[in-house]
């Protein structure tokens, strides 16, 4: 029946064009509803946060993990409440990802400890002695980058008016406010850990990938 269209490269340009378009709006469109508006008593990351968040990333955690909860009982059984948008309201980018190896994170805050964190990323079969997922021992000797996740938190201040500074939020301030604070969190997280060079480190005012990450994953409930 439409062979005609498949011969016309010029109108099939136009058909798929208009395809895409639709599928794009489909996308888009539910940001703008009430429902995307951020839920109630969320706060933007803190740099240390977004510090983690970008290990996240740098380490391609999302090839294994995803952070959205569907509203299926085996799944809210399990994490919790199931996933709202307006969770992700302060996710540029979200990172909701789709490949489901290992468990869903979107609440892993919720019962996950520092320690936990700690033992399962230096060797995660020392806690769950069927594990496949790697160990992330570079964690704890590569320095999380502040500087960039404080660029990123600017940025989004300034360009997508994320509520940063304001009262009874997340404090964002000077470069240099933003490190004192990021080592603050840091110290918090470094003393419930047992690994001497982390702790060292965060004596010395460096803060380890791993402590990040960890506040990263704390935040994630
Ligand atoms: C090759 C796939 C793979 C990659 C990549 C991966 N994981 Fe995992 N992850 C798993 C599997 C499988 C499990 C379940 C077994 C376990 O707990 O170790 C898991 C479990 C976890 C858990 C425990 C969740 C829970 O509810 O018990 C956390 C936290 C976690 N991963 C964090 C990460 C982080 C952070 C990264 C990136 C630095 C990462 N994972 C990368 C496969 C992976």
């Amino acid at each position: 029946m439409f062979h005609w269209l498949e011969k016309n490269p010029f109108f099939f340009s136009v058909g798929v064009f208009v395809v895409i378009a639709f599928a794009g709006l489909i996308e888009i469109l539910p940001n703008f509803a009430e429902a995307s508006r951020p839920v109630l008593g969320l706060k933007p990351y803190t740099v240390l946060e977004l510090a983690g968040k970008e290990v996240y990333k740098k380490d391609h955690c999302i090839a294994c993990h995803s952070q959205l909860i569907r509203p299926f009982k085996s799944e809210t059984d399990r994490y919790g409440m199931y996933s709202l948008s307006g969770e992700y309201a302060y996710d540029r980018p979200f990172l909701w990802g789709s490949k489901r190896t290992g468990p869903d994170l979107h609440r892993v805050g919720n019962y996950r400890t520092t320690d936990w964190h700690e033992n399962h990323m230096w060797d995660p079969t020392s806690v769950v002695p069927q594990s496949i997922m790697p160990a992330y021992k570079h964690h704890f000797t590569n320095i999380a980058d502040i500087d960039t996740a404080y660029a990123e938190a600017f940025t989004v201040k300034t360009v997508f008016s994320t509520p940063y500074d304001v009262e009874g939020g997340v404090k964002l301030g000077t470069l240099d406010e933003a490190k004192a604070a990021a080592l603050t969190e840091a110290k918090v997280i470094a003393a419930d850990m047992k690994n001497q060079n982390v702790k060292d480190a965060v004596t010395r005012g460096e803060i380890p990938e791993i402590v990040a990450l960890i506040a990263y994953m704390h935040r994630l409930k």
